[in-house]
């Protein structure tokens, strides 16, 4: 079975949340307006429902992350959820435990979800494959693969300020190549039916056959940015490149670094996302990324919500017998 199937029970639902490859628009809509309701129980005096109360949700991080965890985190514990994270790249793997046995050591002190980040593309499929049942297994980055939950929040984000995705226009730019984030936020556009898909990027900076993934290709950043939207920068990974991929930073920024310039060529009212870190200098320039039209730190935010109801959506979907109609 495909991951992509392997996500959904019998009925379509979503079980796990690995990838948005081969989901639908109503799974995403489904997603969207979920976190649109939950947004607003961070202005309350108690900032919490009861939806997860009781459910044991552990967070294993085999690599580095601020934003994903704290944010995963904070949602579980918003809904209620007792929350417990593993930040294992420094405890047992580097005694020698594989990853089943890991799996299995938590699965024995019965918790209910698992929330998975691993150097490895697959890693959260894999817990997928291997835990009990009645398991939720969110995939929260998995090698260059995918990284569904930052996709929602970038989508819901966009959705905050251009709710009308059939005129939409995007540029994502930067290191294409190793961006998880870029593959599964050109997805869910796709899925949702934006307009016009941009990757921006040097030859060296994309992945084989780009194209088929349904974005029109550009080299030149002045030219991709002509009359876009949004416009969705990335970081360099370099902790990912293998040999010379790039001349030097300064050249780096000097082709494809946003400026306040070059952003003029967007539409006036262009919204400009990053999905952390930022490389200040390196992709953005400062004044763009702290500037009126960055809606980088809403991201963060909207992140929460978004986790919320894919946490809500997919343990629900655990809880109901099969056959039952939703
Ligand atoms: C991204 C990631 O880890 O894939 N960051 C994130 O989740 N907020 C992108 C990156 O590391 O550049």
């Amino acid at each position: 079975m495909s991951t992509a199937n392997m996500q959904l029970d019998r009925q379509g639902r979503l079980l796990h949340f690995l990838t948005v490859e081969g989901l639908s628009r109503r799974h995403l809509t489904e997603i969207l307006d979920t976190a649109e309701s939950l947004r607003g129980v961070a202005e309350r005096r108690v900032k919490k429902l009861p939806t997860l109360h009781g459910k044991t949700v552990v967070n294993l991080f085999f690599e580095a992350s601020t934003r994903t965890r704290t944010t995963f985190e904070l949602a579980a514990k918003r809904l209620s959820a007792d929350v417990l994270t593993l930040n294992i790249a420094h405890s047992s793997t580097v005694k020698g435990e594989s990853l089943l046995d890991t799996l299995q050591n938590i699965e024995a002190m019965q918790c209910d979800m698992f929330v998975v980040r691993h150097q490895q593309s697959g890693a959260a499929e894999f817990v997928a494959r291997h835990v009990k049942p009645h398991i939720a297994v969110l995939n929260a980055g998995d090698g260059r693969h995918a990284h569904p939950t930052q996709a929602m929040l970038d989508v819901f984000t966009i959705r905050r300020h251009k709710p009308d995705f059939s005129v939409l226009q995007v540029a994502i730019v930067g290191d294409i190549l190793h961006s998880r984030v870029a593959r599964s936020l050109i997805r869910a556009l796709n899925i949702l039916g934006a307009a016009d898909i941009r990757v921006i990027a040097p030859r060296t900076l994309l992945p084989a056959q780009v194209e088929t993934l349904g974005v029109r290709v550009f080299h030149d950043l002045r030219r991709g940015l002509q009359d876009v939207d949004v416009v969705v920068m990335l970081r360099l990974q370099k902790e990912r490149m293998e040999g010379a991929l790039l001349p030097t930073e300064q050249e780096f920024f000097q082709r494809y670094g946003l400026t306040e310039e070059r952003l003029e060529l967007a539409k006036p009212d262009a919204i400009v996302m990053h999905p952390g870190p930022i490389n200040r200098g390196v992709e953005i320039d400062s004044r763009v990324a702290d500037g009126p039209r960055s809606v980088i730190l809403e991201q963060v935010t909207n992140g929460i919500a978004v986790r919320m109801a894919i946490m809500s959506i997919t343990l629900g979907n655990h809880a109901r017998p099969t056959g039952e109609n939703s």
